[in-house]
């Protein structure tokens, strides 16, 4: 049971690599409502979420098909005027050519479509098992004078309530057309060891969620958008977890702290 839930993750990462949308409106609409009914704990928006304001996350893209930019499979986040962080599950199998980036609005249908250049997949990156979730976007141009995110330069442990965002999969099984965010408790990597065994790496993930009583986490398609801290820095990179705010089933991110290093070398050869 848990391990056809994770395989929802996989369907996920499929579509991010380009099978399309009729693809994705079967896993949300069909696995998730089926999980849903049998869980009876499924609950709402990028699950208990609420709509964000303008300008509350300023950096916040989507990745689309370059062949229909209509379609939104994934988030991210600006690191810097022409770079895009995210998940390397969300690009894996792309060419830089497969790609557009949305960015400016909360409304995905009033973002802005930029052209990628680059693609970069974290070099340790596993789909099998998700460690490593990370990977570097190079637009063709820069945006220029949009905000970005500062990045988490270690891990400190306990980040108290942290926020997660993005276009994911709502209640009704289908994405969101206005960008939702919702507050999700820091989790901690002795818990989240509890809740997932050895899938859980503690040298490359952090996870967070409402342990005790779920209702409130990132989805399908939110892959790949951030987990930021009160003080504003990238904790995490929605990455994977079994089903969707389940009850003892925490998010599961890249741990940006701790990849920190990797990251910024990455960076650095753009
Ligand atoms: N892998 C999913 C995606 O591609 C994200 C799943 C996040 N799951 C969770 N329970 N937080 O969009």
């Amino acid at each position: 049971m848990k391990h056809n839930r994770k395989n929802l993750v996989r369907i996920g990462a499929a579509v991010a690599a380009g099978l399309g949308a009729a693809a994705l409106a079967l896993s949300t609409t069909g696995a998730n409502a089926e999980e849903a009914a049998a869980d009876g704990d499924f609950d709402a928006q990028i699950i208990g979420g609420r709509p964000a304001a303008d300008g509350q996350f300023p950096w916040t893209v989507a990745l689309a098909d370059a062949a229909d930019p209509s379609f939104n499979y994934c988030g991210g986040q600006l690191i810097e005027e022409d770079v895009v962080l995210t998940a390397a599950h969300c690009t894996e199998g792309s060419a830089a050519a497969d790609v557009v980036i949305r960015h400016g609005d909360t409304d995905i249908a009033q973002t802005d479509v930029y052209e990628v250049a680059e693609i970069v997949v974290a070099d340790g990156f596993d789909g099998a098992t998700m460690v490593n979730d990370w990977s570097l976007i190079k637009l063709a141009e820069p945006i220029t004078g949009a905000e970005t995110l500062p990045l988490a330069d270690a891990d400190t442990g306990d980040w108290g309530t942290l926020t997660v965002a993005g276009w994911g999969t709502t209640e009704s099984g289908s994405m969101s057309p206005d960008l939702l965010y919702t507050d999700v408790p820091y989790v901690s990597a002795d818990d989240c060891a509890g809740a997932y065994g050895a899938e859980f790496d503690a040298a490359t993930m952090i996870c967070a969620g409402d342990l005790a009583n779920g209702g409130v986490d990132s989805c399908q398609g939110d892959s790949g958008g951030p987990l930021v801290s009160a003080d504003g820095v990238l904790v995490g990179i929605v990455s994977w977890g079994y089903g969707c705010a389940e009850a003892g089933n925490p998010g599961v991110y890249a741990n940006v702290g701790l990849l920190h290093g990797d990251i910024t070398a990455a960076l650095a050869t753009l």
